[in-house]
């Protein structure tokens, strides 16, 4: 007779395990990714979705044991750690595997299987030990990837590039009805607003190879933005409150958050806390910033955005990122931010005229942030931005309307992986003129695709930017060097090195 503990565990086993025969052929299209990296363990994802364009994947509502290894090889010959996990209906058969015990700063590989079926192989890589000192960081930052505005060319390029990690600052899908006509469609037959729906987002997006392929290759610390729920929300405000939805907004943003976190692989913290730190041994600390979630509302005149009552980031992650800041001991403070923090003045002549979505909806804040970086009570902060669809160099000052104001850090504003499509030249050179009149403090700025390219050394930042030809023609060549940048240590102005690349007529410029 059994035992009644060994009657649970077989009774278990029976639930967990279906038999064989009863998962489905293909589960692994979404193939795989790892994120959040740790000096002793890395975060591992995957979905199981044999038709990922359906609600549910294809994999009915029967939980499935799926077998994960991490390898020191790529082979799996020496296998370092394995388990089994469960991926379940009511997570849409995703998996968060967080590997620990693995060895610090080094390669692995890592897979999941299925049965006989076996996904592809990752590639990720763990921090450096707390005390170490690492000689150097290699890193991408990138944002805006609608699908609709073309192909994810800018990966291919990137993918080759050995990366610790990748900084994915928002927009990582977008939330735009199917607009036929475009390069590609959005499934589906509007905008979504349940979980089935952005799931099916979600999943669309990740069939894309070249996207498949970068999550495959590094490990990526993603942050989120508006789009990833709807366009320009604020805290629980969609941006036209007034508009009476199929869905109300709070159930939207949870069912878009809860998708989010669902596929992308992020350590979700505490009441859906999506700010973190990472730390990369006494070189740098990562500061990952929410924009969204706890925002006031948008001022609609600059006297509202200098209101002090406004925050872009809520009191309690103020101080967090503040302690963080102060206490991090790190050489280099990297703040993983989504929207622009220098003032982007877009009118000619004496009047002003900003976007309030970025930070200069929230003057207060950013001028009480912005005098902190320059304090001298955190080291070598560098600014770390998406969002704008176009690369902009910048050097933060506590004033940007005062001349003398002493530059406190720089902000590296990376462009979109695909969003805007391929650059409109025209448009370019007629605002170009504007920006460059306006905001002395932007030292470049260049409105083609592709993403920011990153050494970090104790001694200096160097960051290039790496753009492509085209994301509308999809057998666009490899990306190419547009620009490159120096940041010193201890002195946070930014050298442009080298001419910048006039060659291509939509080209970037020195302002
Ligand atoms: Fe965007």
């Amino acid at each position: 007779m059994l035992s009644r503990r060994t009657f649970l565990r077989s009774t278990a086993a029976v639930l967990l395990i279906p038999s064989r025969g009863s998962v489905p052929a293909d589960v692994f299209t979404l193939g795989v990714a790892s994120g959040d990296p740790l000096p002793d363990g890395v975060l591992l994802w995957t979905r199981l979705a044999p038709r990922p364009l359906e609600a549910g994947g294809g994999m009915g509502a029967s939980p499935v044991e799926v077998r994960w290894e991490v390898a020191d090889d790529e082979r799996f010959r020496r296998v370092v750690r394995s388990g089994t996990a469960v991926a379940r209906a009511s997570n849409a058969h995703t998996l968060h595997v967080d590997v620990r015990g693995l060895g610090a700063a080094r390669d692995y590989f890592y897979r999941f299987r299925v049965g006989s079926q076996v996904s592809p192989t990752g590639r990720t890589r763990t921090a450096p030990a707390p005390g170490a000192s690492p000689r150097r960081l290699r890193f991408t930052t990138a944002s805006c990837q609608n699908w609709q505005d073309g192909f994810y060319t800018a990966y291919r390029s990137m993918a080759a590039e050995d990366l610790d990690f990748v900084l994915w600052l928002g927009d990582y899908i977008y939330e735009s009805a199917p607009w036929p006509g475009l390069v590609r469609e959005h499934a589906g037959t509007g905008q979504p607003y349940t979980l089935d729906e952005y799931r099916i987002r979600h999943a669309q997006y990740r069939t894309d190879p070249d996207l498949a392929r970068m999550h495959a290759a590094a490990p990526w610390i993603v942050s989120i933005d508006d789009h990833d729920v709807d366009d320009n929300w604020t805290g629980d405000l969609p941006a036209d409150p007034r508009a009476v939805e199929r869905v109300p907004f709070p159930a939207r943003k949870a069912a878009a958050l809860r998708a989010y976190a669902e596929h992308l692989p992020i350590r979700v913290g505490p009441r859906g806390r999506l700010f973190r730190r990472l730390s990369f041994g006494d070189l740098a600390t990562v500061h990952v910033l929410d924009t969204r979630s706890y925002r006031s509302p948008h001022p609609t005149t600059i006297a509202q955005a200098r209101e002090p009552w406004r925050t872009m980031t809520g009191d309690p992650q103020e101080s967090w990122l503040v302690r963080g800041l102060a206490g991090s001991g790190a050489r280099w403070n990297l703040l993983a931010n989504q929207v622009m923090v220098a003032a982007g003045d877009s009118k000619p002549g004496p009047g002003e005229k900003y976007s309030f979505d970025g930070w200069d909806g929230y003057v207060a804040q950013r001028r009480r942030l912005l005098e902190f970086l320059g304090s001298g009570a955190t080291r070598n902060p560098v600014v770390l931005t998406g969002d704008q669809h176009a690369t902009w160099i910048n050097e933060l000052k506590t004033d940007f309307r005062a001349e003398g104001a002493p530059v406190v850090a720089p902000e590296f504003v990376a462009t979109s992986i695909t969003s805007g499509g391929d650059p409109d030249v025209a448009r370019f050179w007629a605002e170009r003129a504007v920006l460059q009149n306006e905001n002395p403090h932007c030292r470049y700025l260049d409105n083609q695709r592709g993403y920011l390219l990153a050494d970090l050394t104790p001694g200096e930042l160097c960051v290039r930017l790496r753009v492509v030809d085209s994301v509308t023609d999809p057998s666009a060549g490899a990306a190419r060097d547009a620009a490159r940048f120096v940041v010193e240590t201890d002195r946070p102005g930014v050298e442009l090195e080298g001419p910048p690349d006039l060659s291509g007529a939509p080209g970037g410029t020195a302002l």
